[in-house]
């Protein structure tokens, strides 16, 4: 008994109509159609602004009340204690920034490497305009919170303590009842991001005891609206940054500026009557979790995981790799096959990203509406890409430093009459326009080229796709340098940059070569961070081009 009858929730999706399996909820659910109907009925009946004396202002005034009426059911609050904002981050820099009004110098505010920065950088912000102390509390070997760490941080300066219930990256849970008592112990405020906690699982503030806590609405089937909770007589005390005739009462409400975007919160209600009416949070929370152990059991056994390796702890969001795959090639073959998952470094969780140094690997979120058909197909691509791993077969080996690059395979315009290269050049391989990484890759090369011309580089852009996408791509982006199509994968074979995925096809990896001008390899980089390689390139570039010079 699963609780959710998952063929009617699908039914009321037109998103969820094709064949297509939507993996990546930590980064935004599908919405049903109802919330749309709902937003579009808000404005047809509801337009105009609270106020009047006339329906059509009073109509706005239900909207508004009715959201704010079902957002504290949601979380077990009170109605005046809710506030609205624009998204999650919006309503964080408002809230610490009001909560800031209390602080002096020298108070310390404690976040965790579990956080997403969402959580971490109002408070750091803050702390460079109060003169304020940010601690960062650790995770252990398995992500879960530090809690002897955070007993260590916290002290009598202490006045806050932010931390994600459950993190974006990896999934892990954090007993929010125990932070909210460790806080309290020592007099600090407990503050909660609930943004991948609120989509999984019932929240009951009240009973936790934590003191604010923040969601956000496109997570869980509604509109990009941002929710907060605080409790009543915290909120109170805040003094906040208003216009002076707004109103002081309810209490969340004073710190909502300006007009409310009236249709979003009736999308919002909508979305809070769906997930009510398909069984609640205690029946989805069921279903997804029967959804993640039949996602676990069909892994294929090589792959690494970061993260709590059970069901248990957490919420349904996994991160992992593959062996001798590259995240982006994975990524890009699941979604070939009808598959949206996403491939990324840190995730926004840059603490976590710091202390696991995963590079990027692919994160699969599951929400209530998959199927396990689906997680199924997604377990048999995965284990499919895995058993053909490059790394598995004989590839021709990749040209090392001091080895000769294919320069017969480079345009003749680079060369000089003797066939050297005119100025020391940088090759490199993209995979296919339309990955993440890659993308980013050429843009940022793209946007780097003047300076590397300016330090006597030449730059090569090489790729196994087609020549039409890679022009039009130059051209969108104003590339201004020589950009091979590689249709034929030549260059890439005889550089020892391909990857053979068998039934899969075939795909170039992020690599970067760096040759002198009698075409040697000085240096090779596989792209892991984009911008951080691009940044290197040139600066061995550079050094190399001011010992060799150009003609
Ligand atoms: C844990 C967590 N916190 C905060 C945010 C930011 O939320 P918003 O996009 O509503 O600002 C996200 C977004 O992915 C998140 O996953």
């Amino acid at each position: 008994m699963t609780g959710v009858d998952v063929d009617a929730v699908r039914a009321r999706f037109s998103a969820l109509n094709g064949s297509f399996a939507f993996f990546d909820a930590p980064g935004g659910t599908q919405v049903p159609d109802e919330v749309g109907d709902a937003i579009a009925r808000t404005m047809r009946q509801a337009s105009g602004n609270v106020g009047a004396v006339y329906p059509a202002s009073k109509a706005v005034e239900a909207v508004a009340n009715e959201a704010r009426q079902l957002a504290a059911q949601f979380a077990g609050a009170s109605v005046d204690e809710v506030i609205f904002g624009a998204n999650m981050t919006s309503l964080n820099f408002t809230l610490s920034r009001t909560f800031g009004r209390t602080l002096k110098a020298g108070d310390e505010i404690l976040v965790t490497r579990l956080d997403h920065d969402a959580n971490v950088a109002p408070w750091l912000e803050l702390a460079k305009d109060k003169n304020l102390m940010v601690r960062h509390v650790d995770v252990l070997s398995d992500t879960t919170l530090d809690f002897d760490d955070l007993q260590a941080k916290l002290s009598d300066r202490t006045r806050a303590v932010a931390f994600p219930w459950a993190a974006n990256s990896v999934g892990t849970i954090t007993d929010a009842r125990r932070v909210a008592d460790l806080a309290h112990q020592v007099g600090a405020i407990a503050w909660a991001d609930a943004v991948q906690y609120a989509p999984h699982l019932p929240m009951d503030l009240p009973a936790v005891g934590v003191d604010v806590v923040l969601f956000s609405a496109y997570k869980f089937c509604g509109p990009h609206l941002g929710i907060g909770y605080g409790r009543r007589d915290l909120l109170e005390s805040w003094a906040p940054y208003k216009a002076r005739p707004a109103p002081l009462h309810p209490a969340g409400a004073r710190f909502e500026t300006g007009s409310m975007p009236i249709e979003t919160l009736g999308g919002f209600s909508a979305a809070i009557r769906y997930l009510t009416s398909i069984g609640g949070m205690n029946a989805i929370a069921a279903w997804e979790k029967e959804l993640a152990s039949r996602f676990l059991a069909g892994l294929p056994e090589e792959t690494i995981r970061y993260g709590l390796a059970s069901t248990e702890g957490r919420v349904p969001i996994f991160l992992l790799n593959l062996p001798g795959v590259p995240p982006a090639d994975a990524v890009l073959r699941l979604a070939e096959h009808g598959i949206g998952v996403w491939s990324g470094t840190n995730y926004y969780s840059l603490g976590l990203y710091e202390r696991l140094a995963w590079g990027e690997a692919i994160r699969v979120g599951i929400a209530h509406y998959n199927t396990l058909d689906e997680i199924d197909k997604l377990t048999e691509v995965l284990t499919s890409l895995a058993r053909h791993a490059p790394g598995r077969k004989s590839q021709s080996p990749q040209l090392g430093p001091g080895d000769m690059f294919p320069l017969d395979l480079l345009p003749d315009d680079l060369k000089d009459n003797a066939g050297a290269l005119e100025r020391p050049a940088v090759v490199y391989f993209y995979p296919k326009d339309g990955t993440d990484t890659c993308t980013r890759q050429a843009v940022e090369f793209s946007r780097r080229a003047p300076q590397f011309f300016e330090a006597g580089l030449a730059l090569v852009g090489a790729s196994v796709d087609t020549a039409d996408s890679h022009r039009e791509f130059a051209e969108e982006h104003g590339l201004s340098f020589t950009l091979l199509s590689d249709e034929d994968q030549r260059l890439a074979a005889a550089a020892g940059v391909l990857r053979d995925y068998g039934e899969y096809g075939t795909l170039a990896g992020r690599v970067t070569f760096l040759l002198d001008r009698s075409g040697h390899v000085s240096q090779v980089w596989e792209v892991e961070d984009v911008i951080a390689n691009v940044a290197d390139v040139l600066t061995a570039g550079a050094k190399l081009a001011a010992t060799e010079g150009s003609k």
